[in-house]
């Protein structure tokens, strides 16, 4: 059995093989609540054979969203929706996990393929931002954030953990904290988006702790026995990689002793100066670097897209989990494909007994069926 197919363990929580659908945003959500798009997508890709299907980037309150379309979790309905989610991801055979976080200054923003950039500030669909200082994020996202008060911090870190009981009660078992990509987690962190002169900015003792509070507060209702993690974005590509990866791995250290089960290690983007080396698996190896260096189970995506590459990054030892996002949007049985790849002994396994049935004894179009 390759490693791939490996079952994997984190917690109480066991994953039927090491390929996760990281988060990724269907934009189709009206009023935070999830809908038939959302049904038909999660069970689509979880029937196609993942151990692990996390749910995009939901809003803990509704300026937490990117866009209009995202979902939330900052009410009982949206909840009731989204236990809908987990339920059809579930029935499919993989773990339900899902993503939480809060936008800041990315916040309010036109759909991808209506702009990906801020929706105008006279335009009534839109909504003020939030982030730790008054900095726009710049080229289309330049709407300028209110700088954040004590009493918003605090406010927001109690809306996380309302997201996280709603998550928790709606039989999600894999929660991800949103630090990454340049949202307000990440923001906090980054020295992009940060000036801050109190407790929250400055050195990275300071830059960080908005995000270990908000660790424990979540981890003080997340149960102990269910996975939490986070992803982060341990590095900009912008010229400063080796001091900020340097602080990014100490602070996860202190994530790690403050109850974080795994680290979902990507990218900061928070300047749009960043310029990324796009390559197959760019992140492997740095994540390689974090699991050692803070002695963390860590997964990645990022172009990830062949069976026999994410292997080679188990066999390395870089990774835990391989997460595979825009590979199963293009094929949703990614898996089957990926186990015919990498010669499982019952590849049609990975499939659930309606399809695998039938494909583990299909020999193409010509071979007769028997008909029932
Ligand atoms: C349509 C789409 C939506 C995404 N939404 C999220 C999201 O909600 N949260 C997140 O952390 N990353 C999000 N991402 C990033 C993906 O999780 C993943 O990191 C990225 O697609 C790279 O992995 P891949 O090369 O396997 O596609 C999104 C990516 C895509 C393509």
């Amino acid at each position: 059995m390759s490693l791939l197919f490996s079952p994997y363990q984190l917690k109480d929580v066991t994953l039927r093989n090491r390929i996760a659908v990281p988060p990724m945003c269907q934009y189709s959500a009206v009023d935070g609540m999830v809908n038939e798009w959302h049904l038909a997508h999660y069970a689509s890709i979880a029937r196609g054979g993942a151990g692990l299907v996390i749910v995009e980037a939901t809003g803990v309150s509704p300026e937490g969203r990117i866009t209009p379309g995202c979902t939330g979790l900052w009410n009982d309905a949206q909840a009731e929706g989204m236990a809908q989610v987990a339920a059809v991801i579930r029935h499919a055979g993989a773990v339900p996990g899902i993503q939480i976080g809060h936008a800041g200054r990315k916040a309010s923003a036109n759909k991808p393929w209506e702009g990906d950039d801020h929706i105008p500030a006279s335009d009534a669909r839109g909504w003020e931002t939030l982030s730790p200082s008054a900095l726009a994020f710049g080229g289309g996202l330049s709407r300028m954030p209110r700088a954040l008060t004590l009493d918003d911090i605090a406010r927001i870190q109690r809306d996380f953990v309302a997201a996280a009981v709603r998550a928790r009660d709606a039989g999600f078992e894999w929660l991800e904290l949103h630090f990454a990509h340049g949202y307000l987690a990440q923001s906090f962190f980054s020295v992009h988006a940060n000036q801050r002169t109190d407790q929250y900015g400055g050195d990275v003792v300071n830059r960080g702790r908005f995000l270990l509070e908000t660790l424990a507060a979540v981890r003080a209702v997340w149960p102990e026995r269910l996975p939490l993690t986070a992803r982060f974005g341990v590095i900009e590509f912008d010229g400063r990689d080796e001091e900020t990866l340097a602080e990014a791995i100490g602070l996860t250290r202190q994530m790690r002793a403050g109850g974080l089960d795994m680290l979902g290690v990507s990218m900061g983007f928070s300047t749009p100066e960043a310029s990324v080396p796009w390559a197959p698996a760019l992140l492997a190896p740095i994540a390689g670097r974090v699991r050692k260096e803070a002695d963390i189970p860590v997964s990645t995506a990022w172009g990830i897209a062949e069976p026999a590459l994410a292997e080679r990054t188990l066999a390395d030892g870089q990774l835990d989990l391989v997460m595979i996002g825009r590979a199963h949007l293009a094929n949703p049985h990614f898996p089957y494909d990926a186990a015919l790849a990498l010669g499982e002994a019952k590849p049609a396994r990975v499939l659930p007994p309606p399809y695998a049935h039938w494909l583990g004894r299909y020999k193409g179009p010509d071979a007769t069926v028997a008909q029932s």
